[in-house]
């Protein structure tokens, strides 16, 4: 194992040799350093105080240690640390020690984490949580729903998925297994997939009257990743259900729209495609992500912050890229930041030569040739 620094905290930890794997003896991955970093931002941005702080899949604590540390005062009033791996407990209390922090605020077990969510183990009190933090290999989908059930309202559930494949519809099969929707293999997939994570989310609280609200969504790396408020009502649900939709398009003439059908006829005259039923609601809270630029105290962080500022402006569904319709039409693309002004638009963090706007293809093409 070897000493690792992650910001202002140290652990002993495998790296892994290429990806990151469940082999590790210790997991750790270096590749996760910027989501972890946005953990923090984030927490530090919300109103929330004095919070019970939940990782049932911590790896190698370094979330939680960071926390301890970076969090402002008043922000945590416990931290709960939970792995199944066997020497977890052992681990933990040597990473605690290597950065001088006691015990107090900590409560550390080594169980199932859906058995360590629902506080099934025998000393255990009864316990609802103001963050959650699902981060396994692969599917968050076995901690879903009990994730969702231990939510406290106002609460904040953080999601990560790292099968990408799964939610950008590599297999169609299997999309519609675990995430009950169909994605589409275009230039909009990874915008698509996380929709549908998004909705796949919503789904076991709506039942339940809590609505899940999505407050900041991204796709970085490998992965996607959504933080949700916690709502409670009957009427917010039903706000939500209306926004669970199907994104249709147009692969002749690349036109897109929003439908609570999943077919239909394009203005060209040629059939709808469709992804979904997906998530047509917003992806972030507008307020929050200018709050989290100016609270960022990481560097390499600015940068996609600042994008993701941007893209909350104009916070709609679908986008167009301008080389993909240069490609189609076999005319040249126009610089970004021209056609940004021209279309109205924002940046997408999907694509570097994507453009969120309220203009239709027709529009686009116009403009593009003028
Ligand atoms: C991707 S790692 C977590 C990384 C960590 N959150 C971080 O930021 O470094 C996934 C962890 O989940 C643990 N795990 C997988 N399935 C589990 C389960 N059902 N219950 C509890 N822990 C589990 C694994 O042992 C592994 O340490
Ligand atoms: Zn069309």
């Amino acid at each position: 194992m070897k000493l690792i620094t992650e910001q202002t905290t140290k652990i002993k930890a495998t790296l892994p040799k290429r990806d990151a794997n469940k082999k590790q003896e210790v997991f750790y991955n270096p590749m996760m350093k910027s989501n972890r970093n946005i953990s923090i931002v984030l927490l530090n941005s919300i109103a929330n105080k004095g919070m019970g702080l939940a990782l049932p899949l911590a790896g190698s604590g370094i979330r939680g240690l960071r926390f301890l540390k970076e969090l402002k005062k008043g922000k945590l009033d416990c931290l709960y640390l939970n792995d199944k791996k066997e020497n977890f407990v052992e681990n933990i209390e040597e990473n605690l020690e290597l950065n001088g922090f006691s015990k107090k605020k900590i409560k550390i077990s080594n169980e199932d984490a859906e058995r360590f969510l629902l506080g099934q183990s025998e000393n255990e009190s009864f316990t609802y949580f103001d963050y959650i933090d699902i981060d396994p290999f692969g599917t968050p989908n076995p901690f879903i729903s009990v994730a969702v059930n231990k939510i406290k309202r106002n609460g904040i559930l953080a999601i990560t998925a790292t099968d990408t494949a799964a939610l950008t519809g590599t297999y169609p099969k299997v999309t519609k297994r675990k995430y009950w929707a169909r994605s589409l293999r275009n230039y909009m997939m990874h915008e698509i997939g996380l929709r549908i994570l998004i909705r796949k989310v919503q789904l076991p609280g709506i039942q339940f009257d809590k609505a899940m609200v999505p407050i900041l969504s991204y796709n970085k790396d490998h992965y996607f990743r959504v933080y949700f408020r916690s709502e409670k009502g009957k009427e917010k649900c039903d706000q939500l259900i209306k926004e669970h939709q199907y994104l249709l398009f147009c692969p002749h003439c690349l036109n897109h729209q929003v439908s609570n059908y999943n077919l239909g006829k394009c203005d060209c005259g040629a059939d709808f495609d469709y992804a979904g039923p997906l998530w047509t609601g917003k992806m972030f809270d507008a307020k929050l992500v200018s709050k989290m630029v100016k609270e960022n105290k990481f560097v390499e962080e600015e940068k996609f912050l600042k994008a993701l500022k941007e893209e909350a402006k104009l916070d709609r569904v679908g986008f167009y890229d301008l080389h993909v319709i240069g490609k189609k039409y076999k005319i040249e693309a126009k610089k970004m930041e021209l056609m940004l002004k021209k279309l109205k638009g924002v940046r997408t963090h999907f694509s570097k030569n994507g453009i969120k706007t309220e203009k239709g293809i027709v529009e686009i093409l116009k403009i593009i040739k003028k």
